[in-house]
């Protein structure tokens, strides 16, 4: 049996994840929509930036602390905002905004998460983020947006990148469901994922937190399904924004963002950071990396909002090119879900320390002290992603 200290590596903890967590759970968090191609070019396209080597610079006083959304975070990363984290493990998002407040960065909790906003901020001390997917049933969000400040939120990350769904091929075929239905196929699959089963029967935490008791109508799993399919707004517009910024009243942070002309648009709305990212390639499969659109987007809107991006960042070298080429940070997905199914805090703890070393390291043998002081010129080949 491994120990956290054996991981060295995201594909280390993804493997392990693959193997501990039930298949429908691992695969609703490794697969992209249709093709996968937008998935797979987050990834690939950060890997074709080549970082510059730099030698006799003295590089013996380093940090690489920065700060996002005007406090302090112990590196440029946050743990970004995923759906049904505690079917990872077992109070998967109180667990792992444990791991994140132990290591100084941010934690973002998603509209759709098990643990419920109250749960969270009862287990951890740091304010967290809270991510908001807008609803046709507006009393709802506002709600959703007055528990979210009864919690001392920092920051209310709006989500425009859902309002119709990609298709997974695999969460059809395996009937993605929160908890696993009983069906012959999901009982012989929970039999060989036993540590699995045993951290859910000691929790009670199974549904959608957030929602069910909450929203109209929604008071167990079932009329969640009917109420969900039915929710997400496809109405939804910039004025939306505006209200919502109005509702909320405190730092608002725009998430879906691609292109430079909607930057502008959402920087016009109130938006006080904008996060570039295409939902991890779960949505408009075919549209570009977010790597690629970055630098547009940070020459669009950059000078006044922070410009935060997500979308294949498994290492600390992808959030050191992210950083080179002008984000202020970047949030991380997959890399601490599959740290979580893995090994539950531990493993997402062990994760995160993993990626500052790495950032660390490389930034000093690109020459660089600070994360201030990292710009394009680190890399060899920053244009690589420019002109198609
Ligand atoms: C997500 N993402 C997401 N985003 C969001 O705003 N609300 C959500 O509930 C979810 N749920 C979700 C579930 C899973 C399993 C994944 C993998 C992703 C998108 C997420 O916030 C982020 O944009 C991507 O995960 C970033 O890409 P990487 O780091 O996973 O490659």
């Amino acid at each position: 049996m491994p120990s956290p200290a054996q991981m060295t590596c995201t594909e280390d903890f993804r493997r392990l994840a693959q193997r501990r967590v039930p298949r429908m759970f691992y695969d609703y968090v490794d697969s992209g929509s249709w093709t996968e191609s937008t998935y797979r070019d987050n990834a690939l396209d950060l890997q074709k930036l080549k970082f510059r080597q730099r030698v006799a610079v003295d590089i013996a006083h380093r940090t690489i602390g920065t700060t996002l959304l005007g406090e302090p975070a112990a590196m440029p990363v946050a743990l970004a905002p995923t759906g049904m984290t505690g079917m990872q493990w077992a109070d998967g998002e109180i667990l792992a905004a444990q791991a994140a407040e132990q290591s100084g960065i941010p934690f973002s909790l998603s509209t759709v998460s098990i643990c419920s906003i109250e749960d969270v901020a009862a287990h951890t001390q740091r304010p967290f983020w809270f991510q908001l997917y807008v609803m046709r049933d507006r009393a709802f969000i506002r709600d959703l947006i007055e528990r979210a400040k009864a919690a001392a939120c920092a920051a209310l990350i709006v989500t425009l990148d859902l309002q119709v769904v990609g298709q997974r091929h695999k969460d059809i075929k395996n009937g993605l469901s929160t908890p696993p239905r009983p069906t012959l196929k999901n009982l012989i699959d929970l039999a060989t994922k036993l540590r699995w089963c045993k951290g859910m029967m000691g929790t009670r935490r199974h549904g959608f937190g957030n929602i069910i008791g909450h929203a109209k109508g929604v008071k167990d799993v079932h009329s969640l399904t009917r109420w969900s399919a039915e929710q997400f707004d496809p109405t939804l517009s910039w004025k939306d924004l505006e209200w919502i910024k109005q509702c909320w009243g405190g730092k608002l942070v725009v998430k879906g963002i691609l292109d430079a002309d909607d930057a502008r648009l959402a920087v016009a709305a109130g938006a006080d950071a904008i996060i570039v990212s295409n939902h991890g390639g779960r949505q408009l499969d075919g549209a570009p990396s977010t790597i690629s659109v970055l630098p547009s987007i940070v020459q669009a809107v950059g000078t006044q909002v922070e410009v935060l991006m997500d979308g294949g960042v498994t290492s600390g070298q992808d959030v050191l090119r992210a950083v080179a080429l002008g984000a202020r940070g970047v949030l991380i997905g997959r890399a601490f879900l599959y740290a979580l199914g893995a090994m539950g805090r531990p493993g997402v703890s062990r994760c995160l320390e993993l990626i500052a070393k790495e950032l660390d390291v490389s930034m000093a043998f690109c020459g660089k002290t600070t994360i201030a002081d990292v710009d394009r010129s680190i890399l060899v080949n920053p244009d690589i992603l420019q002109g198609g």
